[in-house]
């Protein structure tokens, strides 16, 4: 066999020919995209990778919090720093989130052919929202326990309390930590496999 039949066909640069996924990033964005407001859903995309990152170091190496126990004092004032950048990078991801949301209204990309892009955009709103109250649960403090007892008065009100108890420590803090990331990773996934393949809207 020759090295020729080795390569990649349609393989545009040394980099491109070993890494195909590099395709998957746009060359060129339109004039129109070319401003900071076409900026705001990969800044909420920068703040949900602040958010796992600092999320991991505190499941792995303790949070700073006097709730929780840690192996690691010595790294008690650091920790105490990674937790602060996880609740500064939750509320700049929910600035950052609706700000995008407005964009997209307010340019008209909501339209055809973008409708699922735009419910995939609602539903990651909604999980937002559900992780932010699981994870001010999970701080175990007096608010958020006054929190948890609001929040299931709210969910029997709703005949939903068999549904998710939020007093079930355990239960929601393994929701925080793994479940709804992973379903936001998911959602975030298609999310950006449609913008791809559908390119960035014009506006009105
Ligand atoms: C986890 C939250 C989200 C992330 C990380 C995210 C990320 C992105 C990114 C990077 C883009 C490319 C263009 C741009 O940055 O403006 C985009 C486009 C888009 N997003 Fe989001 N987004 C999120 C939430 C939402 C929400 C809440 C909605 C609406 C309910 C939404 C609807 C859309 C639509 C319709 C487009 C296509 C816009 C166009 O083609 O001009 N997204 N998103």
């Amino acid at each position: 066999m020759s090295s020729y039949e080795t390569q990649a066909p349609n393989a545009t640069s040394p980099q491109q020919e070993r890494l195909p996924i590099l395709e998957a990033v746009p060359k060129s964005i339109p004039r129109y995209a070319n401003g900071i407001l076409y900026g705001l859903g990969g800044f909420t995309l920068l703040c949900f990778m602040l958010l796992a990152a600092s999320g991991i170091y505190m499941v792995a190496l303790g949070s700073g919090h006097p709730g929780f126990v840690s192996g690691h004092p010595e790294l008690a004032s650091f920790s105490h720093f990674v937790r602060a950048v996880h609740y500064w990078s939750a509320q700049f991801f929910m600035l950052f989130m609706f700000l995008h949301l407005l964009r997209v209204f307010f340019t008209g990309a909501y339209r055809r052919p973008r409708e699922v892009t735009w419910m995939i955009g609602v539903l990651m709103m909604v999980m937002a929202i559900i992780t932010g109250l699981l994870g001010y649960i999970s701080r175990a403090d007096w608010s958020a326990q006054w929190h948890a007892v609001s929040a299931k008065d709210l969910f029997n009100a709703a005949h939903a309390g068999t549904l998710l108890n939020v007093l079930d420590y355990p239960l929601v803090f393994g929701l925080h930590v793994a479940v709804s990331p992973l379903i936001m990773i998911g959602l975030m996934a298609v999310h950006f496999v449609l913008i791809r393949l559908h390119g960035v809207a014009r506006p009105y």
